[in-house]
């Protein structure tokens, strides 16, 4: 489902050269559930990034579902992005004069649906994190494990192949922090969702299929084989 070989990242800092990543090759297949983990500035969001078209890389391929995405012209990735790839960032990144639904609902109005098919399609996912109640609140009346619910429908609505999630559960407590992953790990059992997503809580290990842990920007290799079969 993703093919990466040989990812390179570096960031110009003025005349300063920043390698996030030094060459990173690694496959995730469909239906997996993947932790992307490591200590901070290991590279796991600068990987998140390339692999999920919200960057490109300095070099190296991404082939996803067979797509070798690192050709694609600004036009044609962001049309990838919508129609294969779903999103969930640590703050949410929702809008505030919007209500759920119409916040769930942008993804697919993007695609150009029919609106009451993208609000009929919102209020489908709104039903399986639970927030039927809330379909016409403002997202500022809810509280963070809401929104982050809701942000997760968002990233549901156009039924991608990926999600991608980059620390979800940062901002929330402990007990909305599992009502996240499981939430993840139900889409990922139920629907067969591939879901990609990076962590830095050790009690997150428990709900992933497999761990890609980072370091200075490479596959930390020696780390996976220790973690055992988990990690490989
Ligand atoms: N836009 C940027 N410009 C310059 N350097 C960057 C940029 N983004 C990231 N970096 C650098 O690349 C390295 C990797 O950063 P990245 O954000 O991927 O780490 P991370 O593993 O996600 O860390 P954290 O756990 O703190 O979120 C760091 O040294 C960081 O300073
Ligand atoms: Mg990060």
């Amino acid at each position: 489902m993703i093919e990466v070989t040989d990812l390179k990242k570096i960031y110009l800092l003025g005349e300063v050269e920043v390698a996030a990543l030094r060459g990173v090759s690694l496959s995730i297949h469909k239906g997996e559930f993947v932790g992307i983990m490591g200590p901070s500035g290991s590279g796991k969001s600068t990987l998140l990034h390339q692999l999920g078209l919200l960057d490109t890389p300095s070099s190296g391929k991404i082939l996803i579902s067979g797509t070798d995405v690192s050709r694609l012209d600004d036009e044609a990735r962001t049309r990838f992005r919508l129609l294969h790839l779903g999103y969930v960032f640590q703050d949410y990144a929702l809008v505030s004069e919007l209500t759920v639904k119409e916040n769930v609902a942008i993804p697919a109005i993007m695609q150009g649906r029919p609106l009451d098919e993208c609000y009929m399609a919102a209020t489908a996912v709104l039903e399986k994190v639970s927030l039927l109640k809330r379909l016409d609140h403002l997202v500022y009346e809810l509280s963070g494990g809401e929104q982050q619910r809701v942000s997760i429908a968002r990233a549901l609505v156009n039924r991608p192949a990926i999600v991608f999630a980059d620390e979800p559960c940062a901002n929330l407590d402990t007990e909305n922090s599992r009502t996240v992953l499981e939430l993840f790990r139900a889409v990922n059992r139920d629907l067969g969702q591939t879901v990609v997503m990076v962590s830095h809580e050790p009690w997150h290990m428990e709900y992933f299929d497999r761990i890609i842990f980072i370091r200075d920007g490479l596959l930390d290799t020696e780390r996976m084989e220790r973690e055992g079969k988990q990690s490989r």
